[in-house]
């Protein structure tokens, strides 16, 4: 005997619904937590006076660990740092861009340690309404330029951390840092 549509069994199209309805609801939902964790850093910033986080006024960072074309991100006065160790050939091209090109004009070599070519050292909080750029981790986009890539407006940086598509307007800032031997850095 032949189901009706009135025994609620036969309605044709039903799980292909539920299977479009499910998948529009995950899209969503990874926009919402994307958007969410675009957003999340100024917000717990500034719920964040942490004295005890903040009496912390410098920190030390072993490089050791950290490969050429590795970045890793560490928490200094509350504040994500970007420590990237660059390959030669990123420096090279980084010092090979015109000043002119920019829209933040500074050499690379005013954002770096002499002698340390290779490692650059900055605030990871994008200079236009202050999300924590994409970049240090292996499966980051890193942008156009290679350094970082910010999804909230779409900003991108080089490897020196210099703004070279808006709408960020300035550079990613340089911390105060030094080096205390050739694979340690204090940062404050
Ligand atoms: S906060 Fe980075 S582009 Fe707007």
């Amino acid at each position: 005997m032949a189901h009706s549509p009135a025994n609620g069994h036969a309605h044709p199209g039903h799980s292909a619904d539920v299977t479009k309805r499910d998948l529009l609801q995950l899209i969503a939902g990874a926009g919402a937590a994307i958007g969410a964790g675009a957003i999340a850093w100024p917000l717990i910033d500034s719920m964040n006076p942490a004295k005890d986080v903040l009496a912390l006024s410098s920190i030390d960072v072993d490089l050791k660990p950290v490969v050429a074309g590795q970045g890793i991100t560490v928490v200094w006065q509350g504040k994500p740092i970007f420590v990237r160790h660059r390959t030669p050939e990123e420096t090279k091209d980084v010092r090979a861009t015109k000043l002119g090109d920019l829209l933040d004009p500074e050499t690379d070599q005013a954002r770096v340690k002499a002698g340390h070519d290779d490692w650059v050292v900055l605030v990871g909080i994008c200079t236009h309404l202050g999300c924590v750029p994409l970049g240090n981790k292996p499966s980051d986009p890193r942008g156009d330029y290679g350094g970082w890539f910010c999804p909230c407006h779409g900003s991108a940086y080089d490897v020196s951390g210099r703004v070279r598509r808006g709408p960020a307007p300035t550079n990613l800032p340089v911390p105060p840092y030094a080096f205390e031997s050739d694979t340690k850095i204090k940062i404050g």
